[in-house]
């Protein structure tokens, strides 16, 4: 299965501090906020990512990740010239995707919990049986957001983008994950009236398939990182997480648990890093 970042935008509501640089790459705590997606994806098994960002800051995050292969993995770059909503990531990752499936996450969207590593696997497994499958996080602005309304069974009823009177409490979050066939199902979207390929519309598509899950993140901690009070408290709640020693979203660790690198190779990173707790903790690893 394939894995799509998304970091397009000029991420215009948090001017200055992105002003010269890519939202995803100012730090929440102490890592560079597309280490959070790129973990994500990887907990779920995914070693062949594409990260889509604007020709502004592509090459930055060439720098930072460079092939992938130091972490044992493909990851590859796309460039979005225009931000026209999120399905339009299916189009430009058209090639890269083939004839598999694929998830998406939007670049500052944070998932952390005990639960996350087995329900991201189930979602994985899922798309493989032709299923989709999206997050919902129970949130008290649900307006803000796409809403999904579901049944005591735990089925999908409907999903609404940014409705004015929200079915329920359940916000929709930027992850999601689509069986093979996901390009030509996002050709099929029309543009909304804000003129944007909307993920919601593509969500809904699968829906009135009948093949679209909605997971519930329950305990888990989810938030997107949009604004300055959202990235200052989300760096709170990583260190405050990352008391207890271990770190969230060291990306190193998750490659070398999932046998995509070697002990060696986790080493070198420890100790490139060593003065520092991030470092710290890949060596403690090795120990
Ligand atoms: C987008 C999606 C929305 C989703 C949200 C999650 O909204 O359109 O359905 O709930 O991401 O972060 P945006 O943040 O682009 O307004």
């Amino acid at each position: 299965m394939k894995g799509i970042i998304l970091g397009g935008g000029n991420g215009s509501r948090l001017y200055p501090s992105t002003l010269v640089t890519n939202k995803l790459l100012i730090p929440l705590y102490d890592k560079p906020l597309v280490y959070y997606p790129l973990a994500t994806l990887m907990e779920a098994g995914i070693d062949d990512v594409l990260i889509i960002s604007n020709r502004r800051d592509l090459d930055r995050f060439e720098m930072l990740f460079g092939d992938g292969s130091q972490l044992g993995m493909k990851i590859s770059y796309g460039m979005q010239e225009v931000p026209t909503g999120i399905v339009s990531a299916f189009l430009i990752g058209a090639d890269f995707i083939g004839e598999e499936g694929c998830a998406l996450i939007l670049g500052d969207n944070l998932f952390h919990g005990p639960d996350m590593h087995h329900l991201l696997r189930e979602a994985a497994k899922a798309s493989e049986k032709g299923l989709a499958t999206v997050f919902g996080y129970e949130v008290e602005d649900p307006e803000r957001f796409g809403v999904a309304e579901v049944d005591l069974e735990g089925r999908v009823l409907s999903i609404e983008e940014k409705p004015k009177k929200p079915k329920s409490n359940l916000a929709v979050t930027g992850l999601y994950f689509y069986p093979k066939g996901v390009v030509e199902m996002a050709k099929k979207v029309e543009p909304s009236d804000r003129g944007e390929y909307e993920i919601t519309d593509l969500n809904n598509l699968y829906l009135e398939e009948g093949v679209l899950r909605c997971q519930n993140l329950g305990t888990s901690f989810w938030y997107d990182a949009g604004t300055f009070d959202s990235l200052l408290e989300g760096g709170e709640k990583i260190k405050e997480m990352q008391k207890g020693g271990e770190q969230v979203a060291a990306i190193e660790a998750i490659a070398y648990r999932n046998g995509w690198i070697s002990t060696d190779a986790l080493k070198k990173v420890g100790q490139s890093m060593a003065k520092n707790s991030y470092g710290q903790y890949l060596l403690s690893l090795v120990k």
